[in-house]
């Protein structure tokens, strides 16, 4: 039943997007008429606009009409969140460079770029609000009072301990550098209805925004989104004022119209990760034990509020990453910055907040002069899984609960029992070990899979042999980092933890999927399409993976989260479902057997010692006048979660992994190469393991390049002064590690989702952390102090970094 789940298929476009047939946005076939727009955009960081004048804008050639947010028709937003705080369109007050003032439909996406420059504007310009200090002397806030949330009393713990610290991390942004630029494409229909092709997670928001910009209802909307070339997170929110602009010119001329940003525009307008600045100050014991610890937690969040309160509260639930904390506060500061607003970007806040706790340990392994592993295993959480606890010293796997996952998805497989009996001899009570913000820690295996990765990445004889390696060597030293990661699944705006599904049989036995889920180069369409092959028990080649629809399935949720997989895999299993039993009832009754009796398998459908086609089954059912399409709805159980009080359940499960990266440091320039990663990392029953492989390998890197080349840069005006790729620095495929052993942890899902399979898209992006900390560790070995580095830690902080540990 199980056949097409958990093989390592490739990417169902692969072929495609090596040989660039895929289809994106800016590729559609452009309708004859097509108008390109662009935006003409502020040039100070805050001010007001006195005046502006247009007229050598629409004498620029080319341009067929300009648009002011006075000549906008209906809503004028574009915002994510519901405040209304961002719209399309200025209406007079200047909020960050290369905020949307006005747009210009031309005849050329050249032409409507040159045309975009050509206004006058009057600007009376104010003082922006830049920097962390400036925003907090000016009580320039998101959201106020902070956020607070504590368990215990870390203030007296620290007090009460014997060993103190206290620091400040500082953390940059992140631009998404999606392959694909953002685009959409609006094309008028009768009626004044609007079809809108977007590159975009969230193609719902994307008909809500437009619906609402056109004066109209939603069903009189469609988006559709077949993939993106990439997505990060820089998708969920940012594709609005696109897809806006072009419907409400699409409405306004009557004519198709297009737009996608050029690279150095998408840089500048659409918003980034969140920085952050965290000070901390911990309380510890001589055994490396944290007693009591306090973050101050700050983020610039731009001008407008966008994703942040999401992404700044996943920070303070991720301030305890790995580790069992009695004592904890965790203040967060959501501040309103005159800059382009910061959005979602894989992990969601959840990799800041892990950089916190990551620095603290590793300053105190530093102070004790201790094991930096070493330190992070005497805090971990114990190794927890529901069955130790039932079981007892032998555990045996446990039954999922029959009402949610039914005989195929059943956890009987490889890997269990082994993997329990080995690590989770002893297991803490129920409700003995809880996160700051009060929820149970039952699913914990980082103890094992830290003990099977040292073991494998040979942690010893490696440290040993590069204390030696750098006694030897005056200019390069090497340095290992490590970093464990648990991370939450679930929306923490509970009710976004739903999906649906839209599935067609057709008389010849092949099968039309359609989900609410997106694609954006991860495998998420794959995976969903392994599930329906497997519900069906058909070959892969009988599903037809099918662009995202609105049309098909409404009230879609972002795909984000990391839970794309995992809710759209649940719907679609529904819907095959039903559709299999009405077959299976079909079937049954001709050939006299219960319904229960017929299965699907190889691509047939036995019952009672008689075999058919899928096709001659879906044939039948059809001439039985049955119908073969269904719908199929799922939303997580059990969740529930408190942002205010910060206490709940807001995670139906967590996610591990851990790896070691090692380094190597010049002391003279300051730059460096990673030369070796290992880790492991958790996808429960994987649905696909060349796919989640794929998505671990690309995350570390992705990680890593967070935290050490990617910087942005902010000049006093508010410039982006990094807005191409020539002053911003990805990774490349050169700077991926040369020995890099990335292996999948395998262990079922004790929560039951599809097929026992775990999230894997956002979670080992944290695994990244551990090349941050290999490079403080190389910089350390140059003299004694702590280096105290920031991130992203480019070759002038590393640099800057020696002389200080250096004295020099
Ligand atoms: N992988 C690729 N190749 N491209 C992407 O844009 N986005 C990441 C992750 N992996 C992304 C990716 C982010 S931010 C999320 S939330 C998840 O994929 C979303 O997809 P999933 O829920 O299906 O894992
Ligand atoms: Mo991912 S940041 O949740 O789109």
């Amino acid at each position: 039943m199980n056949d097409q789940v958990r093989k390592p298929l490739p990417h169902d476009a692969a072929p495609l997007h090596v040989t660039g047939e895929a289809r994106y946005v800016d590729d559609i076939p452009m309708p004859a008429n097509c108008l390109h727009l662009a935006f003409g955009t502020s040039p100070v960081a805050r001010g007001v606009l006195k005046s502006i004048d247009l007229a050598p804008v629409r004498a620029a050639p080319g341009v067929v009409r300009v648009m002011l947010a006075e000549d906008l028709p209906f809503a004028n937003d574009t915002a994510s969140a519901p405040v209304h705080d961002e719209p399309l369109l200025s209406t007079g007050s200047l909020n960050f460079v290369g905020q949307p003032v006005f747009v210009v439909a031309a005849t050329s996406h050249h032409a409507a770029r040159f045309a975009a420059r050509q206004a006058v504007m009057e600007i009376e310009e104010e003082t922006p609000i830049l920097t962390v200090d400036a925003a907090l002397a000016a009580e320039s806030y998101i959201e106020h009072p902070p956020l607070t949330w504590t368990k215990g009393d870390a203030s007296a713990a620290i007090a009460a301990a014997p060993l103190r610290l206290e620091g400040r991390c500082e953390m940059g942004g992140q631009e998404h550098f999606y392959l694909e630029g953002q685009a959409a494409l609006a094309l008028p229909q009768e009626g004044g209805d609007m079809i809108v092709n977007s590159s975009t997670q969230h193609p719902t928001e994307i008909q809500h925004k437009v619906a609402e910009a056109l004066g109209l209802p939603m069903n009189a909307v469609r988006v559709e989104s077949r993939r993106m070339g990439g997505g990060f997170g820089g998708k969920e929110s940012q594709g609005n004022g696109l897809a806006v602009a072009c419907a409400v010119m699409a409405r306004a001329t009557g004519r198709p119209c297009k737009m996608r940003y050029d690279r150095d525009d998408d840089m500048q307008i659409t918003g980034k990760r969140h920085d952050f600045r965290i000070d901390y100050e911990v309380g510890y014991d001589e055994t490396g034990r944290i007693l009591g610890v306090d973050f101050r937690q700050y983020t610039r969040c731009g001008w407008s509020q966008d994703l942040s309160l999401a992404v700044a509260d996943r920070a303070m639930l991720h301030a305890d990453n790995a580790y069992l904390l009695e004592n904890v506060r965790i203040e967060s500061h959501r501040l309103r910055t005159n800059m382009c607003s910061a959005t979602a970007y894989r992990g969601f806040g959840g990799p800041q907040g892990v950089v916190g706790i990551e620095r603290v340990l590793d300053h105190l392994a530093h102070a004790l002069g201790m094991d930096p592993v070493a330190v992070r295993q005497v805090n971990y959480y114990a190794d927890y899984t529901p069955e130790s606890a039932i079981g007892g010293a032998a555990p045996a796997p446990a039954a999922p609960p029959r009402d949610i996952v039914d005989r195929e998805t059943d956890l009987t497989s490889r890997g269990a029992v082994g993997a329990l009996s080995e690590g989770a001899a002893v297991a803490p009570p129920p409700g003995a070990q809880t996160t700051p913000y009060g929820m149970p820690i039952e699913d914990f295996c980082l103890g094992r899979l830290t003990e099977a990765l040292l073991e494998s990445s040979e942690y010893a004889a490696r440290k040993r042999a590069i204390a030696e390696w750098n006694e030897a060597n005056p200019v390069l030293k090497r340095g290992l980092g490590f970093s464990p990661v648990k991370f939450g699944i679930s929306f923490t705006l509970s009710h976004l933890n739903q999906a649906g599904a839209l599935v067609h049989v057709y008389q010849d036995g092949s099968v039309h999927l359609n989900h609410g889920g997106t694609e954006m180069g991860q495998g998420l369409f794959q995976k969903v399409a392994q599930v329906a092959a497997s519900r069906f028990g058909i070959s892969m080649e009988m599903v037809k993976i099918t662009a995202t629809d609105t049309a098909k399935v409404p009230n879609t949720s972002a795909t984000a989260a990391s839970s794309g997989s995992d809710l759209n895999g649940m719907a679609v299993k529904a819907a095959c479902d039903t559709l299999r039993d009405r077959i299976a009832g079909v079937v049954a009754e001709l050939h006299q057997v219960r319904v229960e009796e017929v299965v699907f398998q190889g691509g047939e459908v036995l019952a009672g010692g008689n075999a058919l086609s899928f096709a001659e089954a879906a044939q039948l059912t059809y001439q039985a006048q049955v119908s073969l399409s269904a719908t199929g709805h799922y939303r997580t159980p059990d969740l529930s979660w408190d942002r205010m009080k910060g206490a709940g359940k807001p995670f139906f499960y967590f996610a591990h992994g851990a790896a070691l990266t090692e380094v190597v440091v010049d002391r003279l320039t300051g730059e460096y190469r990673i030369l070796r990663a290992d880790m492991l990392h958790e996808a429960g029953e994987s649905l696909n393991p060349a796919l989640d492989l794929g998505q671990v390998e690309g995350a570390y890197v992705q990680g890593a390049g967070w935290l050490t080349t990617e910087e942005l840069v902010w000049d006093g005006k508010g410039r982006l002064r990094t807005h191409a790729p020539s002053t911003y620095k990805i990774p490349a495929v050169s700077d991926r590690p040369k020995i890099f052993n990335v292996a999948l942890w395998d262990e079922p899902n004790p929560a039951a989702t599809i097929y026992r399979s775990k999230a894997v898209g956002e979670p080992p992006f944290m695994l990244g952390i551990s090349a941050w900390l290999a490079l403080s560790d190389a910089v350390a070995a140059f003299g004694t102090a702590y280096p105290v580095l920031d991130a992203p830690a480019t070759p002038e902080r590393v640099l800057a970094a020696i002389n200080r540990v250096r004295g020099v």
